[in-house]
């Protein structure tokens, strides 16, 4: 049985999660509408990676005897500068997302919740994996600028990069 301290922090996550989804598929629809067709697949995918990071959430929160609730989002930011404004802002909200899910880990060991303790480890090493990831482009993206040549290739790249991890 979950104690309610850790119900309520998972349930905060599970909006996170939701939020995050929400917003990546945001910056996809951008990417789309301007015509860069791998970028718009990459943020898809991650998009639907945060949906399934929510649904394990929902599932285990009522799976220990807790209810998931579904929450209310606002809408996420519709315009964007550019593809390194999107992935600075990836990368500054996937440290805030790490940030929370310390803080649920420190809760459960204080508790001595060590059952939601070993399913949240799992989180953190995706949180590792996507900041790695969103820091790797933004370095390359710094590199580009606005050099459309170089982000017509960047598009690409990504186009491969989302093939691959269909493939994994
Ligand atoms: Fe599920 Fe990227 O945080």
């Amino acid at each position: 049985m979950l104690k309610s301290i850790i119900e309520e922090k998972l349930q905060a996550q599970i909006k996170k999660e939701a939020s995050s989804s929400q917003l990546y598929l945001s910056m996809a629809s951008w990417a789309d509408m301007k015509g860069f067709s791998g970028a718009a697949e990459f943020l898809y995918h991650h998009s639907d990676e945060e949906r399934e990071h929510m649904l394990k959430l929902i599932r285990f929160v009522n799976e220990r005897g807790g209810h998931a609730e579904i929450p209310a989002l606002s809408s996420p930011q519709k315009d964007f500068d550019s593809f390194q404004s999107v992935f600075k802002s990836i990368l500054d909200h996937e440290r805030k997302v790490t940030e929370s899910i310390n803080d649920i880990i420190t809760a459960c060991l204080k508790e001595n919740d060590h059952s939601t303790n070993n399913f949240m480890q799992w989180y953190i090493s995706e949180q590792m994996e996507e900041e790695q990831l969103a820091n790797s482009i933004l370095d390359k993206l710094k590199m580009i600028g606005d050099n459309m040549p170089s982000l017509y290739l960047f598009d690409k790249e990504l186009s491969e990069l989302t093939k691959n991890a269909h493939q994994a």
